[in-house]
């Protein structure tokens, strides 16, 4: 028995609010504040996130996020924007990816723009878009996926109460060409949340 429905058919809701965040879906002129802010953080970046590797021009940002937008009005994936709420600057990127609507899972990618980092948006950030999968997607499980190498994208699911579930080995290839391992986090529903 399959349990999808044809996802364009759901109502989304295109934003949410934590303490001190605004989340929404990507819009139409995003890309400027995108690419200043990847502009000043391509060192932190550059390890981690192919997009990254060379610097991205300010049309290359706009129209990167006009595709994410259109992925976002499609369902295929809920590409995330994050605001501070009080001055409306940009802080980063996270939303929901990898989506299985037959089993309803999803996985959480996030990155910060390095003036932002050490504050614990990215973490506020990460629970507001699980209790947004599980309040508005039904969903049945949440993923966090990160090199294992990399120490401060795991404290964040650790911090955020995502249990590690095992290591894949030799399963990617870091950016810089060398094999590495991934940690698999997750919650999931009847363990982790009702
Ligand atoms: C991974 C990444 C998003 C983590 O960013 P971050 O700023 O460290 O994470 P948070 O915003 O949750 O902040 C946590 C830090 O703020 C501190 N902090 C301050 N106030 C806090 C609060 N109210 N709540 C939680 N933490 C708080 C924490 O102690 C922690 O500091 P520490 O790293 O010195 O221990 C960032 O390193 C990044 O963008 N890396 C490059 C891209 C990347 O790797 N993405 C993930 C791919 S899987």
């Amino acid at each position: 028995m399959t349990h999808s429905v044809d996802p364009i058919m759901l109502s989304i809701p295109e934003r949410l609010e934590t303490d001190r965040l605004l989340i929404r879906a990507p819009l139409w002129g995003d890309g400027a504040v995108i690419n200043e802010a990847i502009l000043e953080s391509l060192e932190e970046l550059r390890p981690w996130m192919p997009f990254a590797r060379t610097a991205p021009t300010q049309e290359e940002s706009e129209k990167h996020i006009r595709l994410a937008r259109l992925e976002f009005l499609k369902h295929s994936e809920l590409h995330m924007n994050i605001f501070n709420k009080l001055t409306g600057e940009f802080i980063g990127c996270s939303g929901l990816h990898r989506i299985d609507w037959d089993i309803r899972s999803f996985e959480i990618g996030y990155w910060i723009r390095t003036s932002c980092s050490g504050k614990g948006y990215i973490t506020e950030a990460v629970n507001g878009i699980t209790d947004f999968a599980i309040r508005e997607l039904e969903a049945n499980r949440i993923e966090i996926r990160c090199n294992a190498k990399n120490v401060k994208s795991a404290a964040v699911a650790e911090r955020a109460g995502f249990k590690l579930e095992g290591i894949f080995r030799n399963n990617r290839r870091a950016e810089s060409g060398e094999l590495g391992d991934t940690k698999v986090y997750a919650k999931v529903r009847g363990i982790e949340y009702e």
